[in-house]
């Protein structure tokens, strides 16, 4: 008998041991699960956990870090120069049109388009050449003669959203060309423009009367020719640098010419340019980068034998 009350009171010890230990239990401090995380933890709770602990920081911080570059400028102007020997006006327009533009924030490349061949000059032929040049650069352009500096900072030369194409040399403002039909000198377009008018002539050699006869295309094309306005400088508004004496002007005429240059060109155009690019440079004068692109225009002798001075 007293063996079974032994081994009841044995197992009644054990059971309350039992429950005491369970109630007294506390996790030891070498237990791991109670220091988690021992160490910085990579795992994905944490991670996710992060931002609630700092809810007034912007979320958008880690994606505003400063651009490295300016962001690329909407529009870019060619400044197309047709030119042949003409480099005392040229070291002098090359750094003047840089900060001229740069003052207006005019984003700008400056292409001296030079006809290095032996023929007469053609001046609207170098102009259509520097369009089809300058596609990938710009997207409109302003025929500049090299003898022309704009003095007045109100002559914009910003994209001409609504009033393309843009004389900014205007018969008001020329120093030397006052007549109505007159868009020589400075003349703004949108290349879709200049593409729409077929580009210029190309079979005027010699000086002049190209710009005539774009006046007419423009018409044609029912463009409507803008100027500017509000400009209070007058004939002070440009400076011209052209000393005849020095420079004579071709203004010889033969054969055919002096018919063919005073009427519309139906035919002749930039879907006929004929022209060979002999080499392209990247220089600067005084900081200011332009690109020389030298040219060689093709002759069409059976059309035009007056390309070059009869020997
Ligand atoms: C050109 O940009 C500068 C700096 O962004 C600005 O201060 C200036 O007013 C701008 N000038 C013109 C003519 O927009
Ligand atoms: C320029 O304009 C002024 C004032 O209108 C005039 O007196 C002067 O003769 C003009 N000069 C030239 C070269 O046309
Ligand atoms: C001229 O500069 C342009 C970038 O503006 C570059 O693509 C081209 O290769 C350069 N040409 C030469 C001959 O260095």
């Amino acid at each position: 008998m007293s063996l079974w009350r032994l081994l009841t009171l044995t197992i009644i010890l054990l059971y309350f041991s039992a429950i005491i230990l369970f109630l007294t239990y506390q996790p030891s401090p070498f237990d791991t699960t109670a220091l988690y995380p021992p160490t910085p933890c990579k795992c994905p709770q944490i991670l996710t956990l992060a931002p609630v602990t700092t809810p007034s920081e912007p979320a958008t911080t880690l994606s505003e870090s400063p651009p490295t570059s300016p962001p690329r400028p909407l529009h870019t102007l060619a400044v197309m120069v047709p030119f042949r020997d003409r480099w005392e006006e040229l070291t002098e327009f090359v750094p003047y049109m840089h900060k001229f533009l740069n003052r207006q924030n005019v984003s700008h490349e400056i292409w001296v388009i030079n006809q290095a061949d032996k023929h007469r000059f053609n001046r609207a032929m170098l102009m259509n050449s520097g369009f089809m040049l300058t596609e990938s650069c710009c997207d409109y352009l302003v025929m500049h003669d090299v003898d022309l500096l704009p003095l007045n900072d109100h002559l914009s030369y910003a994209y001409p959203t609504d009033y393309s194409p843009y004389h900014i040399s205007s018969p008001e403002l020329h120093p030397l060309y006052h007549y109505k039909k007159f868009v020589g000198g400075v003349l703004m377009m949108t290349r879709e423009h200049f593409k729409r008018v077929n580009g210029l002539t190309n079979i005027f050699w010699g000086w002049g009367r190209e710009d005539d006869e774009l006046y007419l295309r423009i018409k044609e094309a029912g463009l409507q020719l803008h100027r500017p306005a509000g400009i209070t400088t007058g004939n002070k508004t440009f400076r011209h640098n052209h000393d005849r004496k020095v420079r004579p002007r071709d203004m010889k005429s033969y054969g055919t010419q002096w018919r063919l240059s005073r009427r519309r060109d139906r035919e002749s155009g930039l879907h006929t340019l004929k022209f060979e690019v002999l080499s392209i440079h990247n220089m600067s004068i005084n900081g200011a980068p332009f690109k020389l692109a030298n040219l060689e225009l093709h002759c069409d002798y059976q059309k035009t034998p007056f390309c070059d001075h009869p020997s």
